[in-house]
């Protein structure tokens, strides 16, 4: 034994500086490949795809990470970054790495990337929160944490009705304009939305941002440990599943309705609609592109009778843009213009499932486009109907003829507009047959993040499916519908306001 005592005590000594630097130099391997072109080579947040994103790409020099689990102002743990490298930041560019890295790899750029901040090497992390004393979830516990939720002041900045409330105009530590999250859609969550992860949020902060720290006892507005559980619980009641994006949603279930449309965003009659909700995607393709989207999702509900098809289109917005509003132009971080919404179909169906080019249509291929705008604050909202055969080819219609007509309403948070339309419009209107999968995108100009043009948000091409009324329901539906159908629909959602104004049909050219 005794001739392997050096060389063993020789090696005890020196593992572990030579490992961590052989991890510090894998990890920068790693770094350069995957994180370089947004976190930047120097980790300092400018890569080249930083100035497309919005929030921007964290700036690793000054040693700042935003989800952490340990005490106080006490630097993360290595776990905590981990997992935010493995499961990446929900609604933000921040993609997940655990199918793509493996657990070493994501171990040594977690390693590499705290060597860009010499914090690292002057303090160590603290220790992890207790997550000890937990209440369990009940309609009480959440009813208690209404009542903190009102105390701690949240709707400040979260909103009544936790969608937000933009009435402050929020940065980060960054000076980069900040929203406070819509606690409606844990989907968005950075952080996770278990109600574990948003306790620690609510104990420790989210550094950076202007979201408090409730757990410092030390401070008059702290809130003890009960009080966090309560409102983290009261926050998860705040979810709203029925209106979660799936990526395998690719239908909007029109269900036929007798005793009249609805023109009201509000009328009851909505509520027997099935939602389903579609991802917005920043428009990049066209000149003026959009890269800092706010909007992120739209839910759409379809009914239909003998005479008319009706959509019903809702987005939470907190902040309802008509120029001439010199509170929402305060607020607005630069130009402010009015919020939107258009849908577009195609002019013709062929037989099979083919659709038009996605940016309206071309020459053979023409698109109708439904549009409305919330207006100026002294003149109202207003609608229109255009045909197009591609981009910057707009021919207004007059809406009479088609039976076209919208109206939109704000409040607590969210738009929701109706397009109503005749089944069997004018000429050069699509028709809307039931049984037949009709392609159908919408775009949404949120005005107070400066969208006006082709600076918008939009979704893919989706279907609009009619259901067959129940007499027919014994036809025939060919297998692809079927199998769009399963993966697409979601549940009825059973939150409807009411309606508060009656925009004009445009009158522009
Ligand atoms: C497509 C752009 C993009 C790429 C690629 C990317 N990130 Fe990020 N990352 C972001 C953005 C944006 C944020 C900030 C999100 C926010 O502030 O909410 C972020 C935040 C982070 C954070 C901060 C977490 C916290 O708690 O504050 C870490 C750590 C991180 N990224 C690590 C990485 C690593 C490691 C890689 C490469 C394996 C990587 N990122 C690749 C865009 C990216
Ligand atoms: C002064 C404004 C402000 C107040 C007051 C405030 N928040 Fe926040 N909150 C924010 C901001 C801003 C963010 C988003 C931070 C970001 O995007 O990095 C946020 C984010 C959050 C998140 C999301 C965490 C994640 O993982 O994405 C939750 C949950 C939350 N707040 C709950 C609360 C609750 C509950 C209260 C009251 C006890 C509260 N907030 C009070 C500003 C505030």
């Amino acid at each position: 034994m005794r001739r392997f005592a050096f060389p063993l005590v020789f090696l005890l000594a020196h593992a572990p500086a030579a490992s961590a630097f052989a991890d510090v130099e894998a990890g920068r391997v790693v770094y350069e490949r995957w994180c370089a072109l947004c976190h930047g080579q120097k980790g300092d947040g400018n890569g080249p795809a930083a100035s497309f994103l919005m929030p921007k790409p964290r700036d690793f020099t000054v040693g700042v990470y935003k989800y952490k689990s340990t005490e106080g102002n006490s630097l993360p743990s290595d776990e905590d970054i981990a997992r935010r490298v493995a499961e990446g930041m929900l609604g933000t560019a921040m993609p997940g790495w655990k199918d793509v890295l493996n657990e070493a790899d994501r171990r040594q750029v977690v390693t590499f990337i705290k060597k860009f901040s010499d914090i690292f090497e002057f303090e160590k992390p603290g220790q992890a929160i207790s997550l000890a004393g937990q209440l369990s979830g009940s309609p009480q516990a959440a009813d208690a944490g209404r009542e903190v939720y009102r105390k701690a002041k949240c709707f400040e900045c979260h909103g009544d009705t936790g969608k937000g409330n933009p009435s402050k105009k929020l940065k980060d530590d960054w000076g980069e304009p900040i929203w406070p999250r819509n606690l409606t859609k844990p989907w968005t969550f950075r952080g996770g939305s278990d109600v574990k992860d948003i306790y620690t949020r609510l104990t420790v902060g989210i550094p950076g941002t202007p979201m408090p720290v409730f757990g410092d006892s030390g401070k008059p507005d702290a809130l003890s440990a009960d009080e966090r559980w309560s409102v983290a619980h009261y926050v998860v009641s705040l979810a709203d599943p029925a209106r979660r994006p799936n990526p395998g949603a690719n239908v909007i279930k029109g269900v036929y309705h007798t005793g009249g449309i609805a023109a009201e965003p509000s009328a009851p009659v909505w509520r027997d609609a099935p939602t389903v909700s579609f991802r917005l995607a920043p428009q990049i393709i066209a000149a003026d592109r959009l890269f800092t989207p706010v909007v992120d999702q739209i839910t759409v509900r379809a009914l239909y009778d003998e005479k008319e098809v009706a959509l019903l289109v809702e987005w939470d917005d907190p902040t309802p843009s008509r120029p001439g509003d010199k509170v929402q132009k305060a607020l607005a971080p630069a130009d402010m213009f009015e919020d939107a919404v258009a849908v577009q179909f195609p002019a013709a169906l062929g037989e099979g499932l083919e659709k038009p080019y996605f940016g309206h249509g071309d020459a053979t291929n023409p698109v109708n486009v439904w549009y409305w705008r919330a207006g100026r604050a002294d003149a109202g909202a207003a609608y229109a109907m255009f045909d197009m055969r591609g981009a910057g080819t707009r021919v207004q219609r007059d809406p009479v003829p088609s039976g076209f007509s919208a109206r939109g309403e704000y409040k607590d948070g969210t738009w929701r507009v109706v397009f109503r339309r005749a089944r069997y419009g004018g000429d050069g209107d699509v028709l809307f047959d039931s049984g037949r999968l009709l392609p159908i995108a919408f775009a949404n100009w949120e005005g107070s993040n400066g969208e006006r043009g082709s600076k918008h948000t939009l979704t893919r091409w989706v279907w609009l499916w009619l259901e067959p009324p129940p007499s027919l329901k014994t036809v025939y539906v060919p297998v692809a519908v079927v199998a769009l159908l399963a993966g697409g629909l979601l549940g009825v959602s059973a939150r409807m306001r009411r309606a508060s104004e009656r925009p004009q049909p445009e009158k522009e050219t």
